[in-house]
């Protein structure tokens, strides 16, 4: 007999192996304890056995039903365990039955007017940069030839980090970083977030966007400058617009200009998104300084290059006839939801 439970027990144990299920696990129950099981069909084997090892035969077939019990138990919570964790792992990690409406989001206009501006400047041969947001004063300023202490520094608060570091002012930051990378001849547009402590008001804003141009080559003059600019214009605004290009002063061009657009949204009347003068100021630019060219390891005798910085939130403004700056940064969903499918 006991060779018997131990021949059972060593079944079992290949047969619970196998069990993947509560329902193989249930027949398996069946197969062993049940009514017609093996454990069964053994005690009532023992009726054969010889009365002096009745007890020994009958604790055997004991000692095998209890392990074969407690096999059972335990298998059954590894299953119900498994089951969880395969439940879970189904389960998305957020809550569906939060959403109420099925609502399409869209990309945020100041994206949508710096792609088109991108693509425009892409197929006149100016590639793409990125550029950090956090920066240092050599690159900020002094590679503008903006030295310590020049009055060119108040024209820009600029917030500064307790690492010494500051907050791009401009992306005209860039500028140094990128002659220094690729030299000349040199065509790249770099897009960046700008950050002024200044007041805030219907076309100011403390974070805004802005987007560099730098083309740098032989033979490059004012006339390529302005062909660009107005190609750019023309080309995001899909019409001729009014611009006015008049002297403007910025210690990193020489000369330099402001190019200012009619203001669109009064049509040049006045209005508060243009300070009421009908001119908004958009894109600053200039020849750059022989300086800042030597900065970045330009050689001057060869090459010349324009420079500009235009403002992209501003553009967005105009372009999407939006009234106040400050919309840009609200986070107002229903201010944007206009952009869907664009
Ligand atoms: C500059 O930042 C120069 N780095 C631009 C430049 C580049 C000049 C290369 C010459 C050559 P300015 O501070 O004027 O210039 O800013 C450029 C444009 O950014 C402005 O015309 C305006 O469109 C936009 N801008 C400036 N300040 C703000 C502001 N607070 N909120 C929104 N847009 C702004």
């Amino acid at each position: 007999m006991t060779e018997k439970t131990a021949e059972l027990k060593k079944q079992f144990e290949e047969k619970i192996a196998q069990v993947k299920t509560t329902a193989d696990l249930e027949q398996l129950k069946i197969n062993f304890l049940g009514k017609k099981g093996q454990i069964t069909a053994l005690m009532q084997g023992l009726k054969d056995v010889a009365n002096e090892k009745k007890r020994e035969a009958g604790q055997a077939i004991n000692t095998v039903k209890q392990y074969i019990e407690t096999s059972l138990e335990q298998k059954k919570e590894d299953l119900a365990k498994l089951e969880w964790d395969l439940k879970i792992q189904a389960t998305p990690s957020y809550d569906e039955s939060l959403c109420l409406h099925k609502e399409q989001g869209s990309f945020h206009p100041i994206t949508l007017v710096q792609r088109e501006v991108e693509k425009v400047f892409e197929t006149m041969g100016f590639h793409i940069e990125n550029y950090d947001e956090i920066v240092d004063d050599y690159h900020c300023f002094e590679a503008l030839n903006i030295p310590k202490h020049h009055p060119a520094r108040d024209m820009q608060d600029t917030y500064y980090l307790s690492t010494g570091q500051l907050l791009k002012t401009h992306t005209s930051a860039a500028q140094n970083y990128l002659m220094r990378k690729y030299g000349a001849p040199l065509r790249a547009i770099f897009p960046g977030r700008c950050f002024r402590n200044e007041s805030i008001d219907a076309c100011h804003e403390n974070t805004f966007f802005q987007m560099e141009g730098i083309m740098i080559d032989e033979n490059i003059s004012i006339s390529n400058l302005i062909y660009f600019m107005k190609t750019m214009l023309s080309e995001v605004f899909g019409q001729e617009v009014e611009v006015r290009l008049r002297p403007g002063f910025f210690p990193f061009v020489e000369p330099g200009f402001e190019l200012d657009i009619k203001c669109l949204i009064c049509g040049g009347k006045g209005c508060p998104s243009c300070k009421d003068s009908g001119w908004l100021e958009l894109c600053p630019c200039g020849m750059i300084h022989p300086k800042v060219l030597e900065y970045g390891g330009i050689d001057t005798e060869k090459y010349t290059g324009f420079a500009f910085g235009l403002g992209l939130t501003r553009l967005a403004m105009m372009k999407y006839g939006v009234k106040d700056i400050r919309t840009f940064n609200s986070g107002n969903l229903k201010a944007f939801s206009q952009f869907k499918n664009m």
